[in-house]
This record gives structure tokens, sequence and C-alpha cells, in this order.
């Protein structure tokens, strides 16, 4: 088992990850600035594995900071390597994500997501630690219109949000491919996470700005909303909607295990994968499955078309099955099901 350093691990993405690494018996310490997360996440992390009957407190420590402070980051380094236990990979989940926000406020955004990372990176050469996961995203590509989309796709990120991903990608291959020091680095590109783990203890920070489609699904379910507006119902698809690959969290924190396992056991690699379940489902049957499942009422609109939207983006996830014997086995269903009964719950909340 390994010591796992996890940046942004109380996140969504990241606390479930984290779960999945510990009832694998890892030791991880998380580094995580709270900005878009509560450390109530800790707990409920021992939580779920205790329900699951795993202990995992002496394998999980926090350290609250940003992945910015050269001075608090090298602590943890330094720490680790005073207790005997040198951190062996890291899982970078650590950044901003909103495109909306990104575009308001790009300065920031390159700041947290580049400078963040270019610290995290210099310390990671420094303390001999060349192993990383990288959270990257489907936003890089160019859109297709029809076609499953592959690594070797164009890439053409449309917002400042993408373009810091696809700098940081760039990064990372200069990385591998100069210096003298060996990386084996993996870029996992995730398509659309959405769900929660099946406890419902942890979950999505559905923040008051947040736009995706399901923090306005479970919005609307919640009646905090009255009608879901759907952006066109005039593309090239199936029914006129736009065309999505949805994931369950689960199985992508499931990746992130494979993909851990690939870079321990490897000194020089450097993978791109898409990370998504090669399927993809409308908006509106996205809304029916969530009404039928969840038997509530969920109320939609037409709107005109959303700036930068594209009809159809679903991964050919052929590379990570092949590289990590890896496939996401969980349906839409189950995508709603856990949805909500993590949403429900979030009633006298921002949703
Ligand atoms: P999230 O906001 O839930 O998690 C990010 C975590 O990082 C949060 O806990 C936040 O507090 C922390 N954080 C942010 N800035 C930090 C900093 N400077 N220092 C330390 N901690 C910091 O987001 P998520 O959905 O879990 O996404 C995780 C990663 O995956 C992000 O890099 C995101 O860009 C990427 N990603 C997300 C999606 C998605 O749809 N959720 C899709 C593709 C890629
Ligand atoms: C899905 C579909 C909307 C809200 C985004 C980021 C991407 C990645 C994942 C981080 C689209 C439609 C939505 C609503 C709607 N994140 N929709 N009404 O845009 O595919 O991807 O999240 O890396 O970078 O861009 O996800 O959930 O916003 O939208 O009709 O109120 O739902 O038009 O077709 P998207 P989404």
């Amino acid at each position: 088992m390994a010591y796992i350093l996890a940046t942004g691990g109380l996140g969504f993405i990241g606390s479930h990850t984290c779960l999945e690494l510990l009832a694998l018996g890892h030791e991880i310490i998380i580094v995580d600035s709270l900005i878009n997360s509560s450390k109530e996440t800790l707990n409920k992390i021992n939580e779920v594995l205790e329900f699951r009957g795993i202990s995992a407190i002496n394998r999980i420590l926090f350290k609250k900071g940003d992945i910015r402070d050269l001075v608090f980051l090298k602590s943890v380094f330094q720490e680790a390597l005073v207790n005997n236990k040198k951190i062996e990979a890291v899982v970078h989940f650590a950044g901003l994500k909103s495109v909306s926000d990104s575009i308001l406020a790009p300065i920031n955004y390159w700041d947290v997501n580049l400078s963040g990372t270019i610290n995290l990176l210099n310390l990671m050469d420094k303390y001999n630690c060349r192993k990383i996961i990288f959270s990257s995203s489907a936003t890089i590509y160019k859109p297709i219109n029809s076609k499953l989309i592959k690594e070797n796709s164009d890439l053409n990120p449309i917002n400042t949000y993408g373009n810091t991903k696809l700098a940081i990608e760039k990064l990372l291959y200069d990385i591998y491919k100069n210096g003298s020091t060996k990386w084996a680095i993996v870029n996992l590109r995730y398509f659309n996470p959405v769900g929660a783990d099946r406890s419902g203890l942890i979950g999505e920070n559905y923040n008051i700005n947040s736009n995706n489609l399901f923090p306005i699904l479970i919005k609307v379910a919640n009646r905090k909303l009255d009608s879901l507006p759907v952006f066109g119902n005039d593309w090239p698809t199936k029914d006129g909607t736009c065309v999505r690959d949805y994931i369950h969290i689960t199985d992508l924190a499931i990746a992130h295990a494979k993909a851990l396992n690939n870079v321990l056991q490897k000194n020089k690699e450097f993978l791109n994968l898409n990370i998504g379940t090669g399927r993809g489902f409308s908006v509106l049957e996205v809304i029916k499955k969530f009404k039928e499942v969840n038997d509530c009422d969920i109320p939609f609109h037409f709107l005109p078309r959303r700036n930068g939207d594209a009809p159809f983006v679903v991964a050919d996830n052929s590379l990570a099955n092949t590289f990590l014997k890896w496939e996401a086995k969980k349906s839409l269903k189950e995508m709603c099901l856990d949805a909500w009964r993590w949403g429900r719950h979030k009633t006298k909340s921002s949703i």
C-alpha cells in the first residue's frame, strides 16, 4: 500500500477518490484550502468506511492550506520525510472548476490552477516524488458534432477554465519529455461526473452559482426553483437537446485507484485517458430518468442554446479500458438515485 498526497481531497471528486483509496488500504494526506469543501467531509469519509467495516482513522491526515502557499506545501512534504513516510504519489484535484466564474475572474483561475500546480510540481521534484494523476477535463477538446471523442481528437478549449487545464497538461508533458528526472504522469480527462456515494453521506458541494445540469435538477426537485431551463431543443441530436457522457462519481473514483496502481508501477510514463462511460444521454433523457427513479416532478422549459455548449460530448474510453483495465459500471439510474439521496438533504442550505 502507498503513501499518497491528495490535493483538493475534500472536494467532490477528491472525497470519493480518497474513500476508495482508503478502502483499498492506502494511506493519505489530504491538503485542501476548504474554499469549496468542508472539514465535515473528513468525518463523513470515516463514517462511510466504518459502515463498510473498515477503519481508516490512522491512515488519513488532513492539512488545511492553499497549494499556492509554498511554505505550507513544503512543510507537508518535509513532515512526511521527517516521519520516515515519503510521499510516493500525488492525486491532484485542487483547483477551481467553474466555466462561468473563470470567464469573470481569469487571473484568479490562472493563479489557482496553474501557479498552484507549478508549486506542487516543484516540491514533488525536490522531494523525489515524481508520480502524479492530474484531474483534467473533456472541456479541452474541440467540439465535434457526433463522433466519440478520442484522446488524439483535436484540442481547443473555448474558455479560461479549459485553457488552464490544457496548459497544465502541456506543462506535465514538458516535464515528462524534457529534464533529467523521470516522471510517471496520468491525465484523466473526466467527462460529466455526477451522483454521489450510495451512502448519501458525501457528495458535491452545490454552491449557489452551480449551473451544471445535476445541481439544477436537484434545485428543481427540492422546489427551490420552479422549472429547469433546457438550453436548446434544436440541436442535431436524437431529441434536439444536448447529449453528454455522465459518469457516476464512484466509477470515476475507482478509475483513480487504477491509475494510481499504474503510476506506482512505472518510472517513466505519460498517459492521457478519457474517463467516461462511452454512452451519451440527452438532457430530456436525464430529466425523464431522474423523475422516474426518484418519483418526483421536474417541470422544465426550453430556452435558447447556451453559449459554449456543443451538441454531443461522449468519450471513446477504450484507452482507459486497455491501460487501466477499467470501465464504468454504474447506470444513469444509479446516478440519478444517488444524486438525489445526497441532494434531497440540501433543502436548508444554498440549494
Ligand atoms: P471541487 O471544487 O469539489 O474540489 C476541489 C477541491 O480543491 C475543493 O475541496 C477545494 O476546496 C480545493 N481547492 C481549491 N483551490 C485550492 C487551493 N488553491 N489549494 C488547496 N485546495 C484548493 O471540484 P471537483 O468537482 O471535485 O473537481 C476536482 C478537480 O477535477 C478540479 O481540478 C476540476 O477542475 C477537475 N474536473 C472536475 C470536473 C467536474 O465536472 N466536477 C470535470 C472535469 C475536471
Ligand atoms: C450538461 C448539459 C447543458 C444546465 C461542464 C463543464 C466541463 C466539465 C463538466 C469541469 C448541457 C444542459 C445544463 C441547465 C441545461 N467540468 N443544461 N440546463 O457543460 O457538459 O460540462 O461540466 O471540467 O468543463 O463545461 O455540463 O452539467 O453544465 O451541462 O439544459 O440548467 O445540460 O446545456 O447540454 P457541461 P453541464
